[in-house]
This record gives C-alpha cells, sequence and structure tokens, in this order.
C-alpha cells in the first residue's frame, strides 16, 4: 500500500479525523493560470493537451507547485468519453465543446457502445499512471467521469444548451431512447472508472453538472438511478486502499438525502446550499465537499479568506469536510486570491480543531 504522505483529502472523504479541513478547486489546473495557458499554446489546442499524458501531467502539477493543494485531478475532460464513442468532440473559439454527430437519430442511437477504456481512452490512463509516478505520493490523485445524464446532455443537445429542448424532448417523447443511451453510457462510464482506479486513481467524483435541470421525478428516474449503478459498480480498493467516490450534482440541493443514499462516501455541494444544513441533513452518512460561490474569488485577498472562513465554520468542528468550490474556477480569477483561500482554510479549520478539543 502506498498512502499519500499528505492523506487528508482521502480521510476528510472517509469521515476519519484530520489536523485540518483539506481543499482542491474544481478546474484548479486552467486558464486562470499564466502557465497553463503557456503550455496549452504549446500543444496547439485544449484536446492537443488532454492527449498528450506529458503534457496532462505537467499542467495537472501546475497548481500544486503554486499553493498548498490538498489533492491532484487528472487533467482531462469529462467529454472524452463520447468522443471515444465516436461522436468527434471540437472546441470552437469561444464557444465551448461541440459534437460533429449529435445523436438525434434512432439508428444512431442502437448503434451506440460503449468504448473500451484501454482501446480509444488509453491516453486518460497513460496520464493517470505518469501524473501518479511524479506525484510520488505527495497528496492523492482524483479521476471523474461526467454522469450519464450529464455526458447524454451534451451528446444530444450536440454542445452547450440554455434550454436543454432537444433531450427533454427525448425524455418526454422517447423515454424508451433516453434510456438506452443512459444504459450505455453507465456501462462506459463504471468500465472508465474502474479503469482509471487500476492505472493509479485513488479517489473518483462523478460530475452531474446538469442533472438540476431535471423535474424532481425525473432527477431519480434520467440521472440519480444511473449513478447509483455506477458507484455499485466501482472497485471500491485497490492497491490496498479505499478509494472513496464523491457524486456532484449542481444544482442537486433538495435531493442531498436520495444522493447520499446510494453507496457514494462524498456529495458535492454548489454554494446555494447551506453547508451546516446539508451537515445536518446527511453528515452521518456522507462527507461533503464544497461549497464556496467560484465569483466570490473576485473581491480582495480579505474578503476572500473571510467567505472561506465563514464555509469552514458553518461546517463546524470534526472531519468530514472537503473544501473546494461550488463550481470550477472562472478563468478570469486573479491567482493570487486562490493563495488567499487556501491560506484561510487550512488555518482557520486548524484552530477550529483546537479550540473545539
Ligand atoms: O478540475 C480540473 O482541474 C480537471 C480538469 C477538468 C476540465 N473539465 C478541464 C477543462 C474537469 C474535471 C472538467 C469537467 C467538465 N468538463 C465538466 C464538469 C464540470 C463542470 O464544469 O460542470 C463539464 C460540463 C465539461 C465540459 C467542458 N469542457 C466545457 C463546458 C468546457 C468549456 C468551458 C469554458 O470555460 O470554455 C470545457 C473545456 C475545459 N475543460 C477547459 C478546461 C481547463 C477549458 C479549455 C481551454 O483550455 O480552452
Amino acid at each position: 500500500m502506498t498512502k499519500p504522505r499528505n492523506d487528508t483529502f482521502l480521510r476528510a472523504l472517509l469521515r476519519q479525523p484530520t489536523e485540518y479541513t483539506p481543499v482542491w478547486l474544481m478546474r484548479q489546473a486552467g486558464r486562470y493560470l499564466p502557465e497553463y495557458c503557456e503550455t496549452r499554446r504549446r500543444a496547439g489546442s485544449f484536446m492537443d493537451l488532454c492527449r498528450n499524458p506529458h503534457l496532462a501531467c505537467e499542467v495537472t502539477l501546475q497548481p500544486l507547485a503554486r499553493y498548498e493543494l490538498d489533492a491532484a485531478i487528472l487533467f482531462s475532460d469529462i467529454l472524452t468519453v463520447p468522443d471515444a464513442m465516436g461522436l468527434g468532440l471540437y472546441f470552437a473559439e469561444g464557444e465551448g465543446p461541440k459534437f460533429e454527430r449529435p445523436l438525434r437519430e434512432e439508428w444512431a442511437i442502437r448503434d451506440l457502445e460503449a468504448p473500451d477504456p484501454y482501446g480509444h481512452l488509453r491516453y486518460v490512463l497513460d496520464a493517470v499512471a505518469e501524473i501518479r509516478r511524479a506525484l510520488d505520493n505527495a497528496v492523492p490523485l482524483i479521476g471523474f467521469s461526467g454522469s450519464p445524464f450529464t455526458l447524454a446532455c451534451y451528446m444530444i443537445e450536440g454542445g452547450a444548451s440554455d434550454d436543454y429542448r432537444t433531450i427533454k424532448t427525448m425524455l418526454y417523447d422517447r423515454p424508451d431512447l433516453l434510456h438506452h443511451i443512459l444504459e450505455v453510457n453507465t456501462r462506459a462510464v463504471t468500465d472508465y472508472l474502474n479503469a482509471q482506479i487500476e492505472s493509479g486513481a485513488q479517489a473518483v467524483m462523478i460530475f452531474d453538472s446538469w442533472g438540476g435541470v431535471l423535474s424532481h421525478r425525473a432527477y431519480r428516474e434520467f440521472s440519480l438511478a444511473y449513478m447509483e449503478r455506477i458507484v455499485a459498480g466501482l472497485k471500491r480498493e485497490h492497491a490496498g486502499a479505499r478509494v472513496p467516490s464523491i457524486v456532484f450534482t449542481k444544482g442537486g440541493g433538495q435531493w442531498l438525502e436520495q444522493i447520499a443514499a446510494i453507496g457514494c462516501d462524498a456529495v458535492g455541494l454548489d454554494w446555494t446550499v447551506d453547508i451546516a444544513e446539508a451537515r445536518s441533513r446527511v453528515g452521518n452518512k456522507v462527507a461533503l465537499q464544497g461549497n464556496m460561490d467560484p465569483m466570490a474569488l473576485f473581491a480582495s485577498p480579505e474578503n476572500v479568506a473571510d467567505e472561506a472562513t465563514r464555509i469552514v465554520e458553518a461546517y463546524g468542528p470534526g472531519s468530514g469536510h472537503v473544501f473546494n468550490l461550488g463550481h470550477g474556477i472562472s478563468q478570469f480569477t486573479p491567482p493570487a486570491n486562490v493563495t488567499s483561500l487556501v491560506n484561510a482554510v487550512h488555518e482557520h479549520s486548524r484552530k477550529l480543531r483546537q479550540t473545539a478539543a
């Protein structure tokens, strides 16, 4: 067993005692860092960066060189999976992700297959292995995937959407077709996450970025039920260590009890949720990850520290909290404010434990 020298993040996910609250940030390797932009320029494009394990490893480590983060996250994207299914992912400048062949025709849906992760997604697994070697057990490495529903949104809409009209038309008119897609995605995500675990990922996170746009009834049937099957199919242990899982439905605050019941170790919170209330609802079952508004990082360093401190205080004493943002960090964030955030979380949570003891 190769335990990371700093395993605070893994212990917090398992609700074991920690000396302080661990912190990492969604999209911590990204465009707000000038060194990331430099490497991306060298790579040529975002997808070339993802497909080059050596460069993906380089950018994964960049935020860890600047800040005292308690975890690294694999540099990749959730849309590599539908790309490996043959949908043709590309990034139009300033428009976000797009697919050349969105999934709409019944024959194409029937032909959809879960990719062998060791085939078209080998570059991701090579990156995981290379990052683990480079980290040399300093901090744990997080692997990730999109949820079946969130992947389906991009696959069917063909890119980002503001009303989800195409996928929701299918949901209400042809639920059988949508269920078929979600079924294939569930197999794909389970195999993909297990392959990441085999390659060295020490925790895994499922990003359900769009589950929150579903109606109350549809959320369980079209998003949560499939994530439950994935969690049940994940390797719980690798190389003698538990591999905790985190499930994050953005906009899922009203479903915390249901999410906490699917067997995951931790539940992600966006910034609309009161973390104290969330803890009293599900904190005896799961750890919580979140929940600062990414826009709070635009305030002065002092106010950033104050906001972070308020969240640490609201969670309260004891383990089971992984500090994070409620969504990815904005590309316009001043890098120095992240230093203020990370230091405030570490210092204040240490103090809180001392006064509680
Ligand atoms: O957290 C990390 O540092 C790991 C890397 C990571 C990226 N994307 C890198 C990335 C992770 C975990 C993701 C997840 C992801 N990707 C999600 C789920 C989380 C969320 O944000 O809701 C989604 C929906 C995507 C799809 C995606 N990829 C979008 C919508 C975009 C465009 C966003 C934008 O700001 O333009 C991407 C591109 C992307 N993925 C970037 C990064 C760093 C920016 C690309 C660039 O360098 O040009």
